[in-house]
C-alpha cells in the first residue's frame, strides 16, 4: 500500500466544549500555528459554534465540521440538525457514529448508516467513527467488530460517494483516558479497516482511502502513530482544544 496516495487529515473534535466567544479565541490560537500545514486540517465543533468558526476559518485552509446530523432533511425531530442545514451554512464535514453518540445516545449501526447517506446526499464529507470497547478487545473480536460497523455504516454508499468518506478508528478504551493504542495496535486495526474497504470497493479505492486513528492522540505520541503505514491522520479530542498541541499533531502529519 502506498501511503503517498492518501490525504493525511487531522481533525479536531471539540465535543461539548467552547461557547462561541471561546470558540473564536481557540480559532485565533490555532490559525497562525497551522497555516503552513501540509495535510488537511479540520475542526468539528458544537452546532452553536459553527457560525463563529466558519467566519474565523475564512481565508484559511481549515475545514469546518459538525459533530452529527440527522437523516431527514427537515421535520418533527426536536433537537436535531439536518445535513442540508449544515451545508447551507458552508459546513464541509460531519462526524457520524462517534462512540459517545453510540454509548450515550443510543446510536446504532443502522442509524449511523442513515445519517451517513443523508450527509453524503447533502454533499458533506463524512468522518465515520468505528471502534471496540475494552471488553470486545479482550474477547478478540476487534477486527470482526470494526468490519461489521464499517460494512453496515457504508451500506448503499457508492464508490464515487466513498471519496467523501474517512474512517476514524477510535478504540473506546483509549478515548479521553490518556491510554493510547500502541502504534502497532492502531496500525493493525486501520489496516483491517482498509481491507474491508478493499473487499467492498476494490484495491484502488482502498489505496486512496483515509483511515485516521483517534483516542488520546497528543503532541507527544502523534508522530509515532502517524508514521504507521496504515494510519493516515488523527481525530483528536482533548488535544484539539490546546492550539500548541493541536499544531504539533498537524506538524507531525505534514512530514
Ligand atoms: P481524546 O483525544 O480526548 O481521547 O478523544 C478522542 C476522540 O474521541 C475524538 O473523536
Amino acid at each position: 500500500m502506498n501511503k503517498k496516495l492518501r490525504k493525511a487529515v487531522i481533525a479536531g473534535n471539540w465535543k461539548m466544549n467552547k461557547t462561541p466567544a471561546e470558540a473564536k479565541e481557540l480559532m485565533d490560537g490555532i490559525k497562525p500555528l497551522v497555516k503552513d500545514a501540509d495535510c488537511d486540517v479540520v475542526v468539528c465543533v458544537p452546532y452553536v459554534d459553527l457560525c463563529t468558526v466558519l467566519e474565523a476559518a475564512k481565508g484559511t485552509k481549515i475545514g469546518v465540521g459538525a459533530e452529527n446530523c440527522h437523516w431527514e432533511n427537515s421535520g418533527a425531530f426536536t433537537g436535531e440538525v439536518s445535513a442540508p442545514m449544515l451545508t447551507s451554512m458552508g459546513v464541509q464535514y460531519v462526524i457520524i457514529g462517534h462512540s459517545e453518540r453510540r454509548t450515550y445516545f443510543g446510536e446504532t449501526d443502522a442509524t449511523v448508516n442513515k445519517r451517513i447517506r443523508a450527509a453524503l446526499n447533502a454533499g458533506l464529507n463524512v468522518i465515520l467513527c468505528v471502534g471496540e470497547s475494552l471488553e470486545q478487545r479482550e474477547q478478540g473480536i476487534t477486527a470482526e467488530l470494526v468490519a461489521m460497523q464499517t460494512k453496515i455504516a457504508l451500506g448503499g454508499v457508492t464508490k464515487d460517494e466513498l471519496k467523501k468518506v474517512i474512517i476514524a478508528y477510535e478504540p473506546i478504551w483509549a478515548i479521553g483516558t490518556g491510554k493510547t493504542a500502541t502504534a502497532e495496535q492502531a496500525n493493525e486495526v486501520c489496516a483491517a479497516i482498509r481491507s474491508v474497504i478493499e473487499g467492498l470497493y476494490g484495491k484502488d479505492a482502498a489505496d486512496a482511502f483515509t483511515v485516521q486513528y483517534g483516542g488520546s492522540m497528543n503532541a507527544k505520541n502523534a508522530a509515532e502513530l502517524l508514521a504507521q503505514p496504515d494510519v493516515d491522520g488523527g481525530l483528536i479530542g482533548g488535544a484539539s482544544l490546546k492550539p500548541a498541541d493541536f499544531a504539533e499533531i498537524v506538524k507531525a502529519a505534514s512530514k
